[in-house]
């Protein structure tokens, strides 16, 4: 058993990357975008968009093309690559959960924490939906409830606040900097899920949520 996060009555889990691997819709997606507007976009320029909200996305993806669009442009482009994003996930079901997720929520349950999605996405409605995993949640925090995007802490904040804790009672699981700043601003605790060199500030750091179910276990 991990004791560092057996004290957190509160769990609050980021969405894409950490519950679901949904960065491969994400991709094509921009990819397809970034073709139609004449250049190319790489899978390691795509890791920059990692937990950043989907205008800033669309202003990353401009500046890799060298391109600037009006604001209507702007929009247009954006909701062009969100239809596209959305008919990907069309194919998403449960073989698209991360390894441990559905195991260590269900553990989570039955020991009585509450649990948060604190995500930026304004899909996570819809792929909570798609995943069936739903029933889990106390409270859901996306991009339609916050007007300020991670690494500002809004989100986890008012994740704590719906569960009725206070921030130092609970843990945030995240795999993007922005969202690990916002967790350590938001004065939590927080796990990186990915690589310490690529996320630098959290508290601990896992490879995947089977690595805390499977500590929890033991
Ligand atoms: C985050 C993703 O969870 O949500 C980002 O990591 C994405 O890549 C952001 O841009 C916004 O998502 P959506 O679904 O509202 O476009
Ligand atoms: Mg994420």
């Amino acid at each position: 058993m991990d004791t560092r996060l057996q004290k957190y009555r509160g769990m609050i889990f980021d969405l894409d990357g950490v519950l679901v691997d949904t960065a491969t819709y994400h991709y094509l997606a921009w990819r397809r975008l970034a073709r139609e507007l004449g250049f190319e976009f790489t899978e390691g320029d795509n890791e920059r968009l990692k937990g950043v909200s989907r205008m800033r996305s669309l202003e990353i993806v401009l500046e890799v093309g060298g391109l600037s669009l009006s604001d209507a442009e702007k929009q247009a482009a954006a909701a062009k690559k969100n239809a596209w994003y959305v008919e990907y996930l069309c194919a998403l079901d449960e073989r698209a959960l991360l390894p441990g997720a559905k195991d260590y929520l269900e553990y989570l349950r039955q020991d009585g924490r509450r649990i948060a999605l604190g995500s930026a996405s304004k899909n996570a409605p819809l792929i909570l939906e798609r995943l069936n995993i739903g029933r889990f949640f106390d409270a859901v925090i996306d991009g339609n409830s916050v007007g300020r995007a991670k690494p500002d802490p809004e989100v986890f904040l008012k994740g704590a606040g719906l569960v009725s804790l206070p921030p130092k009672d609970c843990a945030v699981f995240e795999d993007s900097r922005a969202g690990i700043e916002a967790a350590k601003r938001g004065g939590m605790f927080a796990v990186g899920v990915g690589r310490k060199e690529l996320l630098p500030g959290a508290d601990m750091y896992i490879a995947s949520l089977a690595d805390c179910y499977g500590k929890q276990k033991n």
